[in-house]
């Protein structure tokens, strides 16, 4: 079956099911779709893992038997595993739709990999937020965590994907995800030279000049590992296009780009760039939000807010997610408008996040201390004006989504952001949405939602008042439009368009088709730093 014959507006599982009957699809990423963790009485329980990323491809996998895998990260993982046969656990539980296969790190191999590069350095280098007035500082403790850390465990990733395709036999199409995993290509196409593998990039992809703060070394192996994909997907054109020129640009690999087409030719293979926005399953969203629990969370909710006005952020406890500036701007809000003191209430649902990091173990006091400190400033008998949850909760969260009247989405710099579409098709009160223009989900809710500058925290303030005092029909009409835009691309088309790719790339390699030289002149250069 050709999926392009496929609309995605109308292809259903089934057809898709169809289509993979006879391949394998292997999804590869840091952190998988749950972790098992102990709970009273000793039960050990499946708790949905955090970001977007899992958000989405957990629904994009219906009915696909597809193997994920990812790192164990509690002991009950590994437990659970060894509970199933071939160690491939059925998800979800009561209704399985695919296998989760944990891989086991040694402690120390997981640390340099996931602490000290993929979330000190990657992290904040993808998101155009490293400090460059000291950190990071490449020094031998960050080499050492290169060399046996992050490319210890890309190595690792890639012996499981290999064995688990040998073991069944069946055509693989491989799915790697993020940032972690940017050196893993390379060791699968030299074992599967006919694999067809695709890489996704969660979070934004920066400008060459940015990029070439890494070491000349690793920035090369990292566009070798991505050029020995065969598609590798952004969420944006911007993020695609910023790939692109760093291959242009590249004085580490010689390289021929054909920028218009979005294709990269390293050694005679072929890579396309593509870019498809990930989205969510606002079907299953739906559904979840049927849940009683979900009415206790928002019950519990209103009976805080009482008659008030509800303003709410969604996020993990992330210095990208600039929580702090966003407690700033309501400051301000409530400095400049005491007219709405009392009559408004800011719920933080906030999870835990990287606590491993002094970074946000740092970020997460700083805001509690902010958070009192507004408390203290305007609080009344009555009334607290900010409330802070930080915990792993995602039934609270989308009631507080249900419940909005302005969602603020305000990050430095985002790939996405997948809460801001969660909000828009599960607000049940014409609820607002305000948007940094920094997240990659700007792009698609523009005209939906009012925009910030993420820094700039009178704007926000500013914007937080414009929205609370909206009228009704202006409200109705940013919302339903902001709920029809994200309803018209799930994450299932997300996934499809990805499948297609992968099967334009086949068909370009079957034809041996590598564009000899680039037919649109080179872009600008940029001055070397190296
Ligand atoms: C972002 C990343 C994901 C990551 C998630 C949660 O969404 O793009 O790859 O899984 O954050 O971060 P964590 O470090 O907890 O997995």
């Amino acid at each position: 079956m050709e999926l392009d014959q496929l609309k995605p507006e109308t292809a259903t599982p089934r057809q898709v099911r169809q289509y993979l009957r006879d391949k394998l699809v292997v999804i590869a990423s840091n952190r998988g779709p749950v972790e098992f963790r102990r709970v009273e009485n000793g039960i050990i329980k499946p708790f949905r893992g955090a970001g977007g990323l899992v958000s989405a491809m957990s629904t994009a996998l219906t009915a696909t038997d597809a193997v994920w895998i990812s790192v164990a990260r509690t002991r009950e993982d590994v437990i659970t595993a060894l509970a199933y046969p071939k160690r491939r656990i059925p998800m979800p539980l009561e209704n399985p739709q695919y296998f989760l296969r944990f891989l086991v790190t040694d402690k120390r191999e997981f640390h340099l990999y996931y602490n000290v590069v993929s979330n000190s350095v990657l992290w904040y280098l993808n998101h155009y937020m490293l400090d460059l007035t000291g950190n990071p500082c490449f020094d031998d403790e960050f080499h050492t965590a290169w060399k046996e850390g992050y490319r210890k465990v890309n190595r690792l990733f890639a012996d499981e994907i290999v064995k688990e395709v040998r073991a069944q036999g069946k055509k693989p199409l491989i799915f790697l995800q993020d940032y972690h995993l940017y050196l893993c290509a390379s060791h699968i196409r030299s074992r599967l030279p006919e694999a067809l593998i695709h890489h996704f990039t969660h979070s934004p992809w920066v400008e060459p000049d940015y990029l070439k703060f890494l070491p000349t070394g690793y920035r090369r192996e990292i566009l070798e590992g991505m050029l020995s994909c065969d598609v590798v997907g952004f969420h944006t054109r911007q993020y695609a296009e910023n790939f692109l020129r760093c291959c242009e640009e590249s004085d580490v690999l010689h390289l021929k780009v054909d920028s218009k087409r979005g294709m990269v030719v390293r050694d005679g293979r072929l890579t396309f760039v593509r870019h498809y926005p990930i989205s969510i399953d606002h079907e299953a969203l739906e559904k979840l939000a049927m849940r009683p629990e979900v009415e206790l969370h928002r019950k519990r909710l209103r009976k805080i807010a009482g008659e008030r006005k509800i303003l709410l952020r969604v996020d993990r406890v992330e210095p990208t997610k600039n929580i702090l500036r966003g407690l700033k701007a309501y400051r301000l809000f409530l400095r400049h408008h005491p007219e709405w003191h009392e009559k408004v209430i800011f719920f933080h649902f906030l999870y835990p996040s990287r606590q491993e990091l002094h970074e946000y173990r740092n970020l997460r006091r700083e805001i509690e201390e902010e958070v009192h400190s507004i408390n203290r400033e305007f609080g009344t008998l009555e009334w607290d004006p900010v409330y802070l949850e930080i915990e792993d909760n995602y039934l609270r969260s989308i009631a507080g989504l249900m419940e909005f009247d302005v969602l603020v989405v305000n990050p430095v710099m985002d790939g996405m952001n997948l809460v801001a579409k969660e909000g828009a098709v599960l607000n049940r009160k014409n609820g607002i949405i305000i948007i940094s223009t920094r997240a990659g989900v700007w792009g698609e809710l523009k005209g939906a939602a009012i925009p910030v500058n993420p820094l700039d925290v009178m704007e926000l303030a500013e914007a937080m008042r414009t929205a609370l005092r909206m009228g009704e029909r202006r409200k109705k009409a940013l919302s339903r439009k902001a709920r029809q835009v994200v309803e018209s691309n799930t994450s299932f088309n997300w996934f499809l368009q990805q499948m297609r790719a992968l099967q334009r790339a086949e068909k370009e390699r079957g034809k041996g088709t590598v564009p000899e030289e680039p037919p649109v002149p080179p872009l600008p250069r940029y001055e070397h730093f190296d």
